[in-house]
């Protein structure tokens, strides 16, 4: 069979190690895809470095265009990034007939309705493994491999940046910024960090995922997003000291109510599995209902482990280019026409457990006065650390861990605590999963 032909639009991190592993391994995957992958055009702005990285074995040019314009292309992988240019040329892809192939979960956690809409009526298939968990078949898992269960709940490590500096800090002391630069050197950081360190990065590769784990659109827009920048030291301590780790996690739930979507840092048992996930290494925990809890662990981020799961979709469309477009895997798992409207729920209607910290005057009947708040509010306390002032302070600070109540509760109970003239400025709040 002749081969099947695939433009590359930016050969940067994950482009080039596209190019070099279906290089590499380019006979044992003909051999799984039944014909010959070739990469014969390669679109960069930098067409000095993506000549040198192509070594004169393909086409390459500066305007993108010319690569989804060309009708000998069967398959376009876009790596270039973003939403703008990245939306128009993955459309214009789709509206000449061409499979796509993309790691880019900004643009499909913002547009993917629009864009699996068109790949629908085209009869083309987005393939996008890479865009959650770098290298970790999730993607498969979810469509796939556990589609006889009524998916539960997911919880994700599903940033490499901030896992990486949330270890770094705890293990070797290190500043935040400095560990950053390092994620950024490593090419595991997007071109904007502040995607990774605020959390957006996560709740794009989240929203993708409760798409497809609940048969919903992608929406984005109702995610609840949450970086790293505000968590102190303190709390990586005192969390510790409980027994617990601070993790940045994205979260999908179904709930009676509706689903909840949500990425901040959070609290785990250190003695689960997914507690233990170190440096700039991913990890999903799936529940559903048949098969129980799933966990899927490798690298999220990086050039080849990223190339990794780029190939599979390449081998996949390859396989899949000549069936009828009725009996291929739906692009969000359910078929187009079965999707479902349920709510995702506002912050407030969230249920989880809570770490407070706050630093209060060492006087007879402080805790009495917050305990009292927290019972009022119907929320019970689950264990507690209040620390011996330093020497010559009059001040100390209480940690408190909470059952679950509704967010809304907690946000009322701390404005009360905080009002308390023996509290000290503002009580900290880290969310906590026992994710059993
Ligand atoms: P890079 O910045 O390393 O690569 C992007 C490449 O695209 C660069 O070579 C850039 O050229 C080129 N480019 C920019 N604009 C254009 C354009 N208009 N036409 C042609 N080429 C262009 O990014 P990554 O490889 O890190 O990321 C690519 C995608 O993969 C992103 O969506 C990212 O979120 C996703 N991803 C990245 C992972 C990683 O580990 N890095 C992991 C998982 C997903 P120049 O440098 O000259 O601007
Ligand atoms: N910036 C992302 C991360 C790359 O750090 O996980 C992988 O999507």
């Amino acid at each position: 069979m002749k081969p099947i032909k695939v433009g590359l639009l930016g050969i940067g991190t994950v482009g080039s190690g596209t190019f070099n592993v279906l290089k590499r391994n380019q006979e044992e995957i003909t051999r799984r895809a039944g014909r010959r992958i070739e990469i014969t055009m390669v679109a960069d702005l930098n067409t000095a470095r993506a000549k040198e990285l192509t070594n004169g074995e393909c086409e390459v040019v500066s305007d993108a265009n010319m690569v989804v314009n060309n009708p000998e292309i069967d398959i376009v992988i876009e790596l270039i990034g973003g939403y703008g240019i990245a939306k128009d040329l993955v459309m214009k892809a789709i509206a000449n007939g061409k499979h796509v192939v993309t790691a880019n979960k900004a643009l499909l956690a913002t547009h993917g309705n629009e864009i699996f809409k068109a790949a629908q009526d085209k009869g083309v298939m987005v393939a996008f493994e890479a865009a959650v968990a770098g290298g970790i078949p999730i993607i498969k898992a979810l469509r796939e491999g556990l589609t006889a269960n009524r998916i539960q709940w997911i919880a994700g490590i599903i940033n490499g940046t901030t896992n990486f500096i949330l270890s770094e800090m705890r293990d070797k002391g290190l500043d935040f910024d400095v560990v950053l630069k390092e994620a950024q050197r490593l090419g595991y950081a997007e071109a904007d960090p502040t995607f990774d360190i605020e959390g957006v990065d996560a709740a794009h590769k989240a929203t993708i995922m409760s798409a497809i784990a609940f048969g919903l659109p992608v929406q984005f827009d109702k995610a609840h997003v949450e970086g790293i920048t505000k968590l102190q030291a303190t709390d990586i301590r005192y969390a510790e000291q409980l027994g617990y780790r601070i993790k940045l996690l994205g979260i999908a739930r179904r709930t009676p109510n509706g689903i909840e979507l949500r990425v901040h840092p959070t609290l785990i048992p250190a003695k689960r599995l997914i507690a233990n996930v170190e440096g700039a290494m991913n990890a999903v925990l799936v529940q559903g209902d048949a098969v129980g809890a799933t966990l899927y662990y490798g690298k999220g981020a990086g050039s080849e482990p990223t190339a990794s799961a780029v190939i599979a979709d390449l081998v996949d469309i390859t396989r899949l280019a000549t069936a009828d477009p009725e009996h291929r895997v739906p692009h969000l798992a359910f078929q187009p026409d079965a999707m479902v409207d349920t709510p995702i729920l506002p912050m407030s209607e969230v249920t989880t457990s809570y770490y407070l910290r706050m630093r209060v005057a060492d006087q007879p009947g402080v805790l009495a006065d917050v305990t009292r708040i927290l019972a009022d509010s119907s929320i019970s306390i689950d264990a507690m650390l209040q620390k011996e002032p330093d020497e010559g302070e009059t001040r100390t600070d209480i940690i408190m861990l909470t059952h679950q109540t509704q967010e809304k509760n907690i946000v009322s109970a701390i404005a009360k605590i905080e009002a308390l003239s023996t509290v000290v400025g503002e009580v900290t709040k880290i969310r906590l999963e026992q994710l059993s």
